[in-house]
C-alpha cells in the first residue's frame, strides 16, 4: 500500500496548507495532510490562540476536518514543517492518530530543504491506548 500512495502530492497539500497557518506566538507554522481509503486529501494547519493552551496542532485539525468531511480511514499522514530535521508529531497528535488510524499508518515528516523522516504509527506511539480498552 505504501507504494501506491501519492507522497508527492500529499506533501503539496500539507505545504500548501502550511502558509495558511495562524502563529502569531510562535512563528512555526505546521501543515499536515491526510489522505484517506476513499481516496480523500484532508488538510490541516496549527491555528494558536491568546490564551496560548487553545492551540490546536495541524495534526489535529486535519484528522478533526476529515471526521466533518465524512472520513474515517485514513491511510497515510504528511507533515511539513521548517525544522533542521524532519519533525514529528507531538504525543497529543498521535494519540489522535490512533483513535482513526492502524499501527501500521505511515506518517511521513518533511521539511522545505528537503529533509524526510518516515515513521509508522506504531513506532510514533507504541502501547497506544484505544477503544479496545473501553
Ligand atoms: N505544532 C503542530 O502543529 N504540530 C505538532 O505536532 C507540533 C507542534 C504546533 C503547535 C504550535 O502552534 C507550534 O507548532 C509550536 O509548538
Amino acid at each position: 500500500m505504501a507504494d501506491d500512495i501519492p507522497w508527492e502530492r500529499l506533501f503539496e497539500e500539507a505545504a500548501r496548507v502550511r502558509s495558511r497557518a495562524h502563529v502569531p506566538y510562535s512563528h512555526f507554522p505546521v501543515g499536515a495532510a491526510v489522505l484517506y481509503a476513499d481516496g480523500a486529501v484532508v488538510a490541516g494547519c496549527n491555528v494558536e490562540n491568546a490564551t496560548y493552551g487553545l492551540t490546536v496542532c495541524a495534526e489535529r485539525n486535519a484528522f478533526a476536518a476529515g471526521v466533518a468531511q465524512g472520513h474515517s480511514k485514513p491511510v497515510a499522514v504528511a507533515i511539513v514543517v521548517d525544522t533542521p530535521e524532519p519533525c514529528p508529531p507531538c504525543g497529543m497528535c498521535r494519540q489522535v492518530m490512533a483513535e482513526f488510524g492502524p499501527p501500521a499508518l505511515p506518517v511521513r515528516s518533511r521539511t522545505p530543504k528537503g529533509g524526510e523522516a518516515r515513521y509508522t504509527l506504531g513506532e510514533l506511539l507504541p502501547h497506544a491506548f484505544t477503544k479496545d480498552f473501553l
